[in-house]
């Protein structure tokens, strides 16, 4: 095959005038004589057109990262994608069009090349500023989350506390005449059994505002370097005997050398407690006899990690996302009072702590506690 610059007196069904002064690179293949011309335009931009780089049939290199054959050229239309490399070598992504000419005696194909390196640019920024968006949605949406359970938590800590202390005097005022008339000696069995249910039902009541108490109070204890391993295993202490009684086996695994965190002992023990007590219900509630609660303690300089996993009930995907809300359960009345997780987030919130979960429905549940070390939360708050 010949390669040709287009002159101005080529003869072809074209008017090769025009051609030749086209601003835009353009190519033009006869067939009957396998011609390729090319504008100057087109070697303005392209370089030379010569036998080597276009010419090798039945691949045309010219396009280097989409080898074409000519056939191509009969393939009338607008074709995305080729590459052509420039005079200085640099790549540029080109769209051709292609439109056919002339009878069987002089068949031209005429191929107007477009540089579309801006367009190609402006959909890759356009993909990445729509994947930075989806980014910032997503955050956005976590930030939210937060900010809604902050917000429950804090207006359910003022409310609880004001009822806390309402309820609490006439309550005590009940418990105290109660057991003041179980002293009685006049009173029939009937009558004892009713009071014994009064107290009972008081006590009942006195734990409850104990907690809502306990709930309203978080924000006022003190923070110190506090120990991780100790408070969990302080908590496993407690559980210890009621787990046995109830033939759960409970593991507590820990890496040495763990940094301290800045948190209050008590209340992370009151975390873990309730962490454990939740999978003991859970245990509970499938009835196994091989009921397992697995604590495993594991740290670097940023944060210690704790992971409480149970072969329990598990939670559906609707639990899942409401665990943390005040007064949600799933337990019947009288035994759970839903704020046991509330009470954890809100202690773990203040200590700049993630919690994550893993759970399926009769397999089990496991629970991801991210406690930051101090440096870590000085590092966060000066950042704000
Ligand atoms: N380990 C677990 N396995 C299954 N469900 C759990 C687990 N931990 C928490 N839950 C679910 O979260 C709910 C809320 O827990 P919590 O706030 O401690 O309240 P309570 O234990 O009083 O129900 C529970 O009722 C239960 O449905
Ligand atoms: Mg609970």
């Amino acid at each position: 095959m010949a390669v040709r610059k287009i002159k101005p007196h080529l003869h072809t069904v074209l008017a090769p005038e025009g051609l030749y002064a086209l601003p835009v690179p353009v190519l033009l293949w006869q067939k009957n004589t396998d011609t390729l011309w090319a504008n100057p335009s087109f070697e303005k931009e392209f370089g030379q057109v010569n036998v080597e780089r276009f010419a090798t049939q039945p691949h045309l290199h010219l396009i280097q990262e989409k080898p074409i054959s000519l056939t191509l050229f009969s393939m009338v239309g607008r074709h995305e994608g080729f590459v052509l490399e420039n005079k200085k070598g640099m790549k540029i992504p080109v769209e051709m069009k292609i439109n056919h000419y002339g009878d069987a005696s002089d068949e031209c194909y005429l191929v107007l090349i477009e540089n579309v390196s801006m367009k190609v640019d402006l959909e890759k920024q356009l993909i990445q500023n729509h994947f930075e968006i989806q980014k910032a949605y997503a955050e956005l949406k976590t930030t939210q989350d937060a900010l809604l359970q902050a917000a429950k938590l804090a207006s359910l800590g003022e409310l609880s506390s004001g009822i806390a202390h309402e309820l609490n005097q006439p309550l005590q005022a009940i418990l105290g005449f109660s057991q003041e008339l179980e002293h009685l000696e006049k009173l029939s069995d009937t009558g004892k059994e009713f009071l014994g249910d009064i107290i009972h039902a008081s006590k009942k009541m006195a734990e409850i505002i104990k907690s809502l108490r306990s709930f309203a109070r978080q924000s006022g204890d003190e923070l110190i370097e506090t120990d991780v391993e100790h408070a969990v295993r302080e908590a496993s202490h407690l559980m210890h005997h009621q787990l046995m009684a109830m033939g759960i086996q409970m593991t507590v695994k820990a890496e040495k050398n763990l940094p301290l965190i800045v948190a209050n002992g008590i209340q992370l023990e009151q975390v873990m407690i309730n962490f454990m007590s939740n999978a003991r219900d859970a245990i509970e509630q499938t009835k196994r006899k091989d009921g397992m609660i697995t604590v495993t303690i594991s740290g670097g300089d940023e944060a210690v990690v704790v992971t409480i996993k149970d072969n329990g009930c598990g939670m559906d995907s609707q639990t899942q996302s409401r665990i943390f809300d005040p007064f949600f359960t799933t337990k019947e009345v009288g035994k759970g009072m839903g704020l046991g997780m509330s009470i954890s987030y809100g202690i773990l919130k203040r200590l700049h702590a993630e919690v994550s979960l893993k759970s399926k429905l009769a397999e089990g549940t496991e629970f991801q506690i991210t406690l930051p070390t101090q440096s870590q939360v000085t590092q966060t708050r000066s950042k704000r």
